[in-house]
């Protein structure tokens, strides 16, 4: 625990960036985690994910812009990907940090960035996933979506069952037809807001996958957890849920062995697969939530 929340700390930290990425370390992180940097970087690993009977959601790696010309950069970078995507042919969606819009600065910078994604995005007929941040950027998230959802249906949600509040804004989307991702979340969050035990948030993680299984409009169920996963798979075969009405969802890099052994029993399996050069936040959130992977990195620097 102590662990997991020092390394989130450290994630937020640009001094401790700076450090990081000035060490040899880095270049391992990045290799555990990420795709590449390019767009060409990232049609390699759509493809090789292809080959092996999955799906992706590409990710333009960037989180917490403070100026706008940022903010409009990163937004112009997720037209060219959904362009590219297109014009590549290329199994995937993609997936947006509103933060990366410029969330920070204003709620209308973000809508109004996002809108132009999802107006590009509905011209390549693709379908767009807002990712949840902290607590602090889930009501502005929200806002931001009822603003698009009117006009844009190519758009999607997540949910974090670690957050109490979860249960009512999961029966909120399902009121209203919105397709959503359940994780777990991968946050410093205090108690008064998400569960603090793990296995508070793992019962609600069950309780609101079954409950969006039933009665939402194809979820994805993003974990890596073999028991809940086992726990899913015999729901869905109870209720009679067919595979092709949800889809699992994993992290590019993480246990690809649960990958291919879904998609070897015939489930959907979409990869979240991030690229770029903003890389810090994400891979030190991979590294709170198994804190054995800085272990793997050193290990690996040493072999090399
Ligand atoms: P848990 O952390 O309990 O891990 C279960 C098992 O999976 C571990 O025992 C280990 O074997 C393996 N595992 C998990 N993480 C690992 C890691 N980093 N390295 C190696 N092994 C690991 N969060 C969020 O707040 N907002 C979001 O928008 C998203 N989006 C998202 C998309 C997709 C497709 C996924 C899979 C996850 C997210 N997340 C997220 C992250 C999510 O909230 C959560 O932090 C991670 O998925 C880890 O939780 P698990 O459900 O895997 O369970």
């Amino acid at each position: 625990m102590l662990a997991r929340f020092i390394l989130l700390r450290l994630s937020e930290s640009r001094r401790m960036e700076a450090i990081v990425r000035r060490t040899p370390f880095s270049q391992a992180l990045v290799r555990r985690f990420i795709a590449g940097e390019t767009l060409e970087d990232a049609a390699v690993a759509v493809r090789a994910l292809q080959d092996r009977g999955m799906m992706a959601t590409l990710d333009y790696l960037g989180e917490n812009v403070t100026n706008p010309q940022e903010a409009g950069e990163s937004a112009q970078r997720c037209v060219e990907l959904v362009q590219f995507i297109r014009d590549e042919k290329l199994p995937a969606y993609v997936s947006v940090k509103l933060t990366q819009l410029g969330l920070d600065i204003s709620t209308d910078m973000a809508a109004q960035h996002m809108a132009r994604i999802l107006d590009a995005a509905a011209e390549a007929g693709l379908f767009v996933r807002i990712d949840m941040e902290s607590s602090a950027h889930v009501d502005r998230t929200l806002e931001v979506f009822r603003r698009l959802w009117p006009q844009h249906r190519n758009v999607g949600l997540v949910f974090q069952s670690y957050l109490y509040r979860s249960d009512q804004d999961v029966e909120q989307a399902i009121r209203d037809g919105v397709q959503v991702r359940l994780v777990k979340g991968a946050y410093n969050e205090p108690p008064t807001v998400a569960y603090p035990r793990k296995r508070d948030v793992d019962a609600s993680f069950l309780r609101l996958a079954k409950r969006l299984l039933n009665a939402g409009n194809y979820p994805a169920i993003a974990t890596h957890d073999g028991t809940l996963i086992a726990a899913i798979k015999e729901f869905c075969r109870d209720e009679q849920i067919a595979p092709d009405r949800y889809e699992f969802q994993m992290l590019y890099g993480i246990r690809r062995d649960l990958q291919e052994l879904l998609v070897r029993e015939g489930y959907r399996m979409r990869v979240y697969t991030p690229f770029g050069t903003q890389w810090y936040g994400y891979t030190m959130r991979r590294l709170a939530e198994r804190p054995a992977n800085v272990w793997f990195v050193v290990k690996n620097l040493f072999r090399q």
